[in-house]
């Protein structure tokens, strides 16, 4: 069973449950309008203006690989989109783009004491936004901004527990259908993309993404699997 906890306002749904997991039961999710502090990856912040749906799942029992649980959620937002008649991909490892643009973030975390005690899936969809700021503003985009159409926020996250809620309990049985999904769905496959590898810049070609969540590129006829990190199709080195 899923719990739902709302704030108007809070700093960070993902710090939220941070604080309070050992006082929350599996599968709680929080919720708000408004993040003070929002958190991106790689350190960056998450900035929203009331207009995104906002939110954060902690997992507590059946955890397993937070790379994969991450896939697992990217999943999930695909099919709630493409059910709402949308056609999303997936930039690996977690953006969602839709008109190659991105439309929403994911960020999970993993609590770890002597073991992986839980897992908060934090997630950003850009709603009902009709602008960004102008770091963003070329690169995002919302579903209003593709549609016209206005969106509730509780419809649009119930959805979406429903189907992250089946991906999920097959996850949970060593199912794979997540990754038939998001291998369905991947943006980067047969494109030129640039990383850094080991302290090296690279220029590679992208092969596809593997089970194990990495991503398989090709560099100078060699095959090497990328497990973690940012890759942009501009150069910016
Ligand atoms: C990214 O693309 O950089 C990830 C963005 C993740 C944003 C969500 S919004 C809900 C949750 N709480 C946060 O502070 N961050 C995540």
């Amino acid at each position: 069973m899923y719990k739902y906890i709302y704030f108007e306002e809070i700093d960070s749904t993902n710090e939220y449950l941070k604080r309070e997991y050992k006082n929350l039961k599996d599968k709680t999710i929080v919720f708000t309008s408004h993040q003070s502090k929002g958190k991106g990856r790689l350190g960056r912040s998450w900035v929203d203006d009331k207009n995104s749906l906002i939110f954060s799942i902690l997992l507590i029992k059946n955890i397993k690989n937070p790379t994969l649980i991450s896939l697992l959620s990217g999943a999930s937002l695909l099919i709630t989109l493409e059910k709402m008649g949308f056609k999303p991909m997936i930039k690996w490892p977690n953006d969602v783009l839709l008109n190659e643009k991105k439309c929403a973030g994911i960020l999970v975390e993993g609590i770890t004491s002597k073991t992986l005690d839980a897992i908060i899936i934090g997630i950003g969809i850009n709603l009902n936004d009709t602008h960004f700021e102008k770091e963003i503003e070329t690169k995002a985009i919302s579903l209003h901004q593709v549609s016209k159409k206005l969106y509730d926020k509780k419809v649009v996250l119930t959805n979406f527990i429903e189907e992250f809620d089946k991906l999920y309990t097959d996850f949970i049985k060593d199912g794979r259908e997540y990754l038939n999904i998001i291998k369905t769905h991947s943006y980067l496959d047969g494109k030129e993309i640039y990383l850094n590898y080991y302290g090296e810049d690279k220029k590679v070609t992208v092969k596809h993404i593997n089970d194990d969540g990495s991503l398989s590129v090709i560099d100078k006829g060699n095959e090497l699997s990328i497990s973690s990190g940012e890759v942009t199709l501009e150069k910016n080195y």
